[in-house]
């Protein structure tokens, strides 16, 4: 399906501009809140409590923050909203493109759970509904008041969010879910309160009436949760290309692991904001995650040097067609090498994103891919390693002609 495939990436090339927009903003103000000097008298008068000067692009740049607010409302007012809201629409969009229009490819691992393409959906959506619903609420309690045990909330919330989609979805599948989880809850941190509380304060701007600092109150533990997801979104945005971490047999904890981790090591860099320099923080994170390497990636004792599937295919291959069975024996020949449970190339130790082709079913899951890469991209097997012919590509795009691809 080439269309779908540049749908796909024009929606993923405006998803990642839009997020560095997103992220870099708000790593950018982070960094002058934190970086904000005493002002001199004259701007102390003028309501100005932190003042900064800086260099960029040939010229230079007098950034004042004000205690309350200005006096007056300025022609101009930049809100910095549509990074966020534009990230999250073109990220679930890229979802439904991606994984729900292919759920089968992509989302459903039967050997994970056996789902049908509704009923994973389904749960996609429920997951990401009930997580932000759950967050929500926790964010109206008690909790609220106590940010140190709501970060523990929180943090319980996204190991149970992991351990279902892990034992629901195909790895990939189940690390996006646990990633749009964390986009939508940032998304609707912005929607729902930041933007509401700085409303607020614009108005009462406007009408020359006092500004609450109770108003950014709420909206500053919102922030700061925001903050301390950035990092581990960008890991799972990126994980899709690292199958050692989603297709490890306890992907879940991979995943928490590296979420903690990282979250831990965004610590350092806030605390260094602030004039605490603490390197046992960023240290201990470092530690921490070439820990994680080495235990998913530890050298294990030699599994079997047959060549895998082989075995598997016997049961199945009672009701094939020879166009089938002729297809069959190829991917044996020129995938199953990478593409399986237990790949034995000497370079691919997992199934290369997560594709596994060494079952008919999985054959026929992986069907339209399987016939794209081979005689339309061309580009499989990786780097014809294992020296493909015209003749055998030919042969896959006969099978491709009648399922009708
Ligand atoms: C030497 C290892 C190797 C062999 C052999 C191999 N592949 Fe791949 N395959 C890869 C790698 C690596 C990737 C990931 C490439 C990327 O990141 O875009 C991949 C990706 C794929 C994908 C893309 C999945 C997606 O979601 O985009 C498909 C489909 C695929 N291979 C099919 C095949 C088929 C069919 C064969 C046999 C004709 C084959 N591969 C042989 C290594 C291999």
């Amino acid at each position: 399906m080439p269309w779908l495939d540049w749908l796909s990436l024009f929606v993923r090339w405006f998803h990642v501009i839009a997020g560095i927009a997103w992220i870099g903003a708000s790593f950018y103000f982070i960094w002058l809140d934190n970086s904000l000097e005493t002002p001199p008298e004259w701007k102390k008068q003028k309501g100005i409590k932190g003042d900064l000067w800086a260099v960029h692009g040939g010229g230079f740049y007098e950034v004042g923050k004000y205690a309350y607010g200005p006096e007056v409302m300025p022609k101009t007012l930049h809100w910095f909203k549509w990074e966020a809201y534009s990230t999250w629409l073109s990220g679930f969009a890229l979802l439904i493109i991606v994984y729900y229009f292919a759920a089968s490819a992509y989302l459903i691992d039967p050997s994970v759970m056996a789902l049908s393409e509704g009923e994973a959906i389904a749960r996609g959506l429920g997951l990401l509904a009930g997580g932000v619903l759950l967050y929500e609420l926790a964010c109206h309690s008690p909790l609220a008041n106590y940010p140190k045990v709501f970060a523990v909330a929180l943090t319980a919330l996204l190991v149970v969010a992991s351990y279902l989609a892990t034992h629901w979805f195909s790895g990939r599948g189940a690390y996006i879910h646990v990633g749009a989880l964390i986009g939508s809850i940032m998304v609707a941190n912005v929607w729902l309160n930041i933007m509401p509380a700085q409303r607020k304060m614009v108005d009462a701007v406007a009408a020359k009436q006092a500004v609450d600092p109770a108003w950014g109150a709420g909206a500053k533990l919102r922030s700061v949760h925001n903050n301390y997801l950035t990092l581990p979104i960008l890991f799972i945005m990126i994980s899709n290309h690292y199958p050692m971490t989603y297709q490890h047999p306890q992907n879940w904890l991979v995943l928490v692991a590296i979420m903690a981790l990282s979250a831990w090591i965004r610590h350092f860099f806030n605390l260094r904001h602030v004039g605490k320099f603490s390197p046992a923080v960023l240290v201990s994170g470092m530690i921490g995650l070439l820990a994680v390497a080495l235990w998913v990636s530890w050298p294990k004792a030699e599994v079997s040097s047959a060549l895998p599937g082989v075995e598997r295919h016997a049961t199945d291959t009672a009701s094939l067609s020879a166009l089938d069975k002729q297809v069959q024996t190829l991917v044996d020949i020129h995938c199953v090498g990478c593409h399986s449970a237990n790949p034995t190339d000497d370079i691919f130790k997992v199934a290369p994103l997560g594709v596994k082709l060494d079952s008919w079913a999985n054959i026929e899951r992986q069907g339209r891919q399987l016939v794209n890469r081979t005689t339309i991209t061309r580009d499989m097997p990786f780097l014809n390693k294992t020296n493909m012919t015209d003749e055998e590509r030919a042969i896959i795009a006969a099978w491709g002609k009648e399922q009708g691809y």
